[in-house]
């Protein structure tokens, strides 16, 4: 086997032998790659195949050859909860490779009381030269202003089309019902999709404090509080708002069956709403965040892991297509030195998982697990976040003229998920000693070798920013 020099994204390279998956088809087919994009795919054997002619062959004989993951909601070097999540843009993209993520959407943060420029610059500046593949940016919007709203139109033009509010967090990030309707009432005629942080914050500081009161200090405590019914209260609240407002809804992180309900009657009526659910809901449970010695730590985020039998109802609607994308919220804290900065108090832990390396590997385990099929790996995991934030068909598919973000699959390899063997900057893995069966092999990023055969050979500045077209799914 011959490999693409990393410089050649003018160069063609033919990926020969796999068994190609995308979110619609599974074929037998090599595929031609040349100045960075999909030239052609053709049947294996075919004539046409045959006569290609390549600087490099990648042999994927065995193997599956599907898109490279798109990763629609990171946090890399966010400041939250005193601190600042450890993976930068240069290890967490470097450890989004290594796991076949070739895309992320991270969030910008406004900050109260500045422009939602000034939030954008400052993640430009933290990101640029830094990431080994490609990103884009959400916008976080905390503070609604007639300023904010106008400069909401500005950026989807400029390729940010999608900003998040949070129900949650009040005196940080959090936003009343009225700022929130304001908002999506700008986005329903700018042509934005408002993600949602669906958690009745209010209330669940009312219940930190009375737990807290009453010696409830430990990990496990942030998931009562942060009761499940108050995500389906905040879900149904936002889908309201949004069918007032006569926008698109996108709600994150859900993970509480009930909240799935609520997403699933919107569907019903045939609204323009939409979910995402991310591993830790998938496969942790509050099981993890009652571990002791404060290990449950190390599984604190908000929305909060529920209790096992939620995961039921994530499974069943990521096949119903209630729910649509599978992300991570990738937002790790280490368990030395910031988890640890709630110990004797649960609301002082820094709220968010690490996980950007391992969504791809998780998602194939459930197809071996006969949870999804294989199809539907592809679409929740590359093609429908690519489609929902307006990257698609550039990303998340395999098609002339896409980006040849190329992802070679050995769906046999057997692995073990350790913080000891990954690549995110963080102490600890919460998926630490789990047995995949499924590993990445090669990662190509518009064409240039990133992970090749399990080394890795890409480099911080390779990924370039990608503005965004709006959500495809309201075409
Ligand atoms: O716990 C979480 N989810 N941390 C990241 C911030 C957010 O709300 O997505
Ligand atoms: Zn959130
Ligand atoms: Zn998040």
């Amino acid at each position: 086997m011959s490999t693409p020099s990393s410089g050649g994204a003018a160069a063609r390279t033919i990926v020969r032998g796999g068994l190609v998956i995308t979110a619609s088809d599974e074929t037998h087919a090599d595929v031609l790659i040349e100045g960075g994009r999909i030239a052609a795919l053709a049947a294996h054997d075919s004539d046409a195949a045959a006569a290609w002619t390549a600087g490099a062959v990648i042999d994927a004989t065995g193997k599956y050859v599907v898109p490279g993951g798109v990763d629609a909601h990171t946090h890399m070097q966010m400041p939250f909860g005193g601190t600042t999540a450890s993976d930068t843009f240069e290890t967490g993209t470097r450890a989004a490779a290594w796991g076949g993520t070739t895309t992320i959407v991270d969030f910008a943060i406004q900050s109260v009381g500045a422009s939602l420029r000034a939030g954008l610059d400052a993640w430009h500046a933290k990101a640029d030269g830094q990431c080994a593949v490609d990103y884009g940016f959400h916008m976080i919007v905390s503070d609604v202003t007639e300023h904010t709203l106008k400069e909401m139109d500005v950026l989807v033009e400029e390729g940010v089309t999608s900003f998040k509010m949070f129900m949650a967090y009040p005196g940080v990030f959090y936003s009343d019902d009225g700022k929130i309707l304001q908002a999506m009432q700008r986005a329903s005629g700018n042509g934005g999709l408002v993600m949602m942080h669906a958690e009745n914050g209010i209330a669940i500081d009312v219940l930190v404090r009375q737990a807290l009161a009453a010696g409830k200090t430990d990990p496990r405590h942030h998931g009562e509080v942060r009761h499940a019914l108050l995500e389906a209260e905040a879900t149904h609240r936002a889908i309201q708002l949004a069918r007032v407002a006569g926008s698109p809804l996108y709600v994150v992180h859900v993970s509480a069956e009930q909240a799935v309900a609520e997403l699933a009657a919107a569907r019903d009526l045939g609204l323009p709403v939409f979910g995402e659910t991310c591993p830790q809901y998938l496969f942790l449970s509050t099981d993890d965040l009652a571990a002791p010695d404060f290990e449950g730590a190390k599984y604190v985020c908000s929305t909060p892991l529920r209790p096992r039998e939620h995961q039921a109802a994530l499974w069943r609607a990521l096949r119903t297509d209630d729910l649509q994308v599978v992300s991570t919220d990738h937002c790790p804290f280490c368990f030395k030195g910031q988890k640890d900065m709630g110990v004797g108090d649960f609301s002082k832990i820094p709220n968010g998982l690490p996980g950007v390396e391992n969504r791809m590997d998780l998602l194939h385990q459930a197809v071996v697990d006969g949870r999804i099929s294989r199809r539907r790996w592809i679409e929740i995991a590359c093609a429908a976040p690519a489609r929902m934030f307006g990257l698609y068909p550039r990303k998340g598919t395999l098609a002339p003229g896409a980006d040849a973000d190329v992802v070679v699959y050995d769906p046999h390899a057997e692995q073990t998920l350790s913080a000891a063997t990954h690549h995110m900057n963080v102490d600890y893995s919460a998926y630490e000693g789990r047995r995949i069966t499924g590993r990445v092999e090669t990662v190509l990023s518009r064409g240039v070798p990133v992970v090749d055969r399990g080394s890795y050979v890409g480099r911080a500045g390779h990924g370039s920013y990608v503005p965004r077209a709006t959500c495809g799914y309201l075409d």
